[in-house]
């Protein structure tokens, strides 16, 4: 604690005496990766918020695996190896790649076992002070702590972004995408995960996933104490956000006049609307490293290699066994052997893109890139992800009732945050409640929503203003141009927002690889809204919002949507349904949610590429346990559903090889 806050008195003194406007080459920092004889250029972008630009300068060029004299270590997590060991050893049970929301679970809950070695290996850095602060989450797109990837070139969506093409940051670091994600914590419905198993994945039911739910939940919910779907024993907190403004309680208040409860969303029988439910503590983020890795980096039995990129899976192409993998750190290649399995947790992107660099994958595909074929499977040919619209924007006739970045980042505010976490600092970039809906253009039989709404306390016009940092309109790549066409006449005013979230999309995308070089992003492509039951459905909610701004709890303080001048729209009439597509077409942001491109599906599935045990069919030896699996889309944001299938593929390994306790 005392320590924190002299820093934060020296990063004040920093920020004071430090030019408020960086100049462009200190923004930049180029660094320079290579592997095979081939590099690439990497241009990092860390100039959003002066206190951020500054830690990320300070601390951001360390080695934390290789040295210990890194000033700035008491801010940054660090994983050394156990026992003073300075380098890995030669061969290990399991290897683990990707230390994220799932490969963390799943790396703590085998070394449960100490007769059982894993390597975990992580092409990201640690976490560090600032990644704890829940309301900077939106500062973190654009930093090292992400991969910079940008789906392909689609004509017709994200038409105000940069150079129109969709950003697809992922985390990169030890704990993956839950350190830089909003932490919103969700399970998805209980049909979801039933038409998952009802395709032939045994296990995989909703009463059956329950169960790792809530192995992994360390339930502090006010007046859910005695809910049986939730668990206050395990190790993941979660616990509502303790900021709260008062335009959460009109986004509850206007949901219960239109017919939605206000109830527990994540317990099965109950759909309707509620706060937001997060992995915090106290305000705190509680990354998947915070609550797997950190409290067990004296495990003699597991290592953890930071800044370490797997290059390529082992496989023995006569008997189609993985042996290993073929590891990047500090430019030079290593190799490290398994006597047990090779797991891949690199996410939905860099999974199936391993797997294909290692010839798993469309046999053509792989042929055309001169990558020799072990296994012909459908490998990133199926890819959903979730997209929400921005900017159904509410101005309101009353002044200081949504959050504002002006008033709440500062020294004051983050000394406060460390003590009592319980101040503006606390929201997940303003995330206050969430609500599942289904539209009137919704075919499904059952009662799934199809919108899950996400209601602000303010909009993505909060960060504005004079010395704002716009943290938010950058991190989704919105061009300074369209966003001062379509919002600069409500720029850093009080505004409510709920971004309607897709999440049911009938449009499919794909990816595939670019190259064989393992440092290339590979090619993706997000097919967004090209069904047009898409658009509908974003329409049908945009009217779900309407009709909530003019009940009595939002026209209290005086909401009226706002008419934004879309520059690509200008054709069609102000709240036409053309007008709210082409809105839509203009802000379409991820929510960071791709799923399926290492499909799960039993033998047979055309589409499938791993068993309902997560093993790569026709390839012995080799898993993938992370948010690629998921075969369908799910009412939910992927975080807890990735550590839920860590949690279960753990105990599935270690039934595979004996090392359950009966
Ligand atoms: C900005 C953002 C906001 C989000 N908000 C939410 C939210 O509020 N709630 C929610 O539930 N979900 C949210 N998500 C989604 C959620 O965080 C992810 O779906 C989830 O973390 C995915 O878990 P994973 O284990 O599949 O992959 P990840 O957590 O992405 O982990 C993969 C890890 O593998 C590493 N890796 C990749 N390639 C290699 C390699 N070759 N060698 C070594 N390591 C490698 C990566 O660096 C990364 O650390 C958000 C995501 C983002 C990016
Ligand atoms: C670990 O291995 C030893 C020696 O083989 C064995 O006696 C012991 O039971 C094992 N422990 C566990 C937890 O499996
Ligand atoms: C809004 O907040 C600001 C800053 O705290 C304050 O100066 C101002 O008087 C407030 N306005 C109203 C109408 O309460
Ligand atoms: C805002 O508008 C509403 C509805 O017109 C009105 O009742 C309320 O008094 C207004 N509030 C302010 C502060 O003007």
């Amino acid at each position: 604690m005392l320590p924190k806050i002299y820093f934060l008195l020296f990063l004040l003194i920093g920020t004071l005496t430090c030019d408020e406007g960086v100049s462009d080459d200190d923004s930049y920092e180029e660094i320079e990766v290579s592997a095979d004889g081939e590099s690439r250029r990497g241009k990092l972008l860390w100039s959003y918020h002066p206190l951020l630009e500054l830690v990320m300068k300070v601390s951001g060029n360390s080695f934390i695996y290789k040295g210990n004299g890194d000033f700035f270590n008491f801010i940054r997590d660090s994983y050394p190896l156990p026992n003073g060991r300075t380098s890995p050893l030669p061969e290990y049970d399991f290897v683990i790649v990707g230390a994220g929301s799932a490969g963390s679970a799943l790396a703590s809950r085998l070394t449960e076992n100490r007769n059982v070695t894993v390597l975990l290996v992580e092409a990201g850095k640690p976490e560090m002070l600032l990644t704890d602060i829940p309301a900077m989450a939106p500062y973190f797109q654009a930093t090292d702590y992400t991969w910079q990837y940008y789906m392909e070139p689609q004509p017709g969506v994200c038409m105000g972004m940069e150079n129109e093409r969709c950003f697809w940051p992922r985390g990169r670091a030890v704990g993956g995408s839950s350190v830089v994600n909003y932490m919103i914590y969700t399970r998805g419905r209980p049909q979801d995960w039933d038409r998952i198993a009802a395709d032939g994945n045994y296990g995989w039911s909703y009463n059956e996933v329950l169960q790792y739910y809530m192995k992994s939940e360390k339930a502090s919910l006010d007046g859910l104490e005695n809910n049986p779907y939730r668990n206050k024993e395990g190790v993941m907190p979660v616990e509502f956000v303790p900021k709260r403004t008062k335009l959460i309680k009109a986004f509850l208040e206007a949901g219960k006049i239109l017919g939605h409860p206000t109830t527990d969303y994540n317990s099965p029988h109950e759909l309707g609307f509620g706060y937001v439910q997060t992995t915090t503590t106290h305000g705190h983020r509680q990354s998947s490293a915070k609550v797997f890795l950190h409290k067990h980096k004296k495990r003699r039995n597991l290592h953890i290699l930071p800044e370490t990129t797997a290059t390529k899976v082992l496989i023995d192409p006569q008997t189609k066994t993985a042996y290993g993998i073929e590891f990047v750190h500090n430019r030079k290649v290593y190799t490290a052997r398994v006597r047990k399995e090779v797991i891949l947790s690199a996410g939905p992107i860099a999974s199936p893109q391993l797997l294909m660099l290692s010839g798993i994958g469309p046999k053509d595909h792989l042929t055309s890139l001169g990558i020799p074929v072990v296994q012909d499977l459908p490998v990133g040919r199926t890819l959903y992800d979730h997209i929400c619209f921005p900017a159904a924007i509410f101005t309101l006739n009353t002044t200081n009732v949504s959050f504002k970045e002006s008033r709440a980042l500062n020294l004051k505010t983050i000394i406060d945050w460390l003590r009592d976490g319980d101040n503006d600092l606390s929201s997940p970039g303003g995330v206050e409640g969430i609500g599942y809906i289904k539209t009137p253009v919704s075919d499904d039989p059952e009662p799934v929503p199809d919108i899950e709404l996400i209601s602000i306390g303010g909009s993505i016009v909060v960060d504005g203003g004079p010395g704002g940092s716009k943290a938010v309109r950058k991190g989704m790549r919105i061009t300074d141009a369209v966003f001062n066409e379509v919002l600069g006449a409500i720029d850093n005013s009080d505004t409510w927002s709920a971004f309607p979230m897709l999440l049911h999309p009938k449009s499919v995308g794909y990816l595939e690889l670019k190259d064989a070089n393992p440092f290339s992003h590979p090619r993706m492509y997000g097919n967004y809204l090209t069904d047009p039951r898409d658009v509908a459905t974003f329409v049908a909610s945009i009217r779900h919002l309407q009709a909530m701004a003019a009940t009595e709890p939002f026209q209290k303080f005086g909401a009226q949507v706002h008419r934004g001048r879309y520059p690509k729209c200008r054709d069609t009439p102000f709240d036409s349904d053309a007008y709210w597509e082409c809105a839509v077409r203009t802000f379409t942001a991820t929510l960071h949610h791709q799923i399926a491109t290492c499909r799960m599906g039993p033998a047979g599935d055309p589409r499938a590429v791993v068993d309902p045990e997560l093993r790569v069919h026709g390839v012995n030896k080799l898993r993938v346990v992370d948010s690629s699996v998921i075969p369908r889309t799910v009412s939910a944001h992927t975080h807890a559903p990735a550590v839920m299938i860590g949690e279960k593929a753990a105990d599935m390994i270690k039934k595979t090889w004996g090392l359950l306790k009966s």
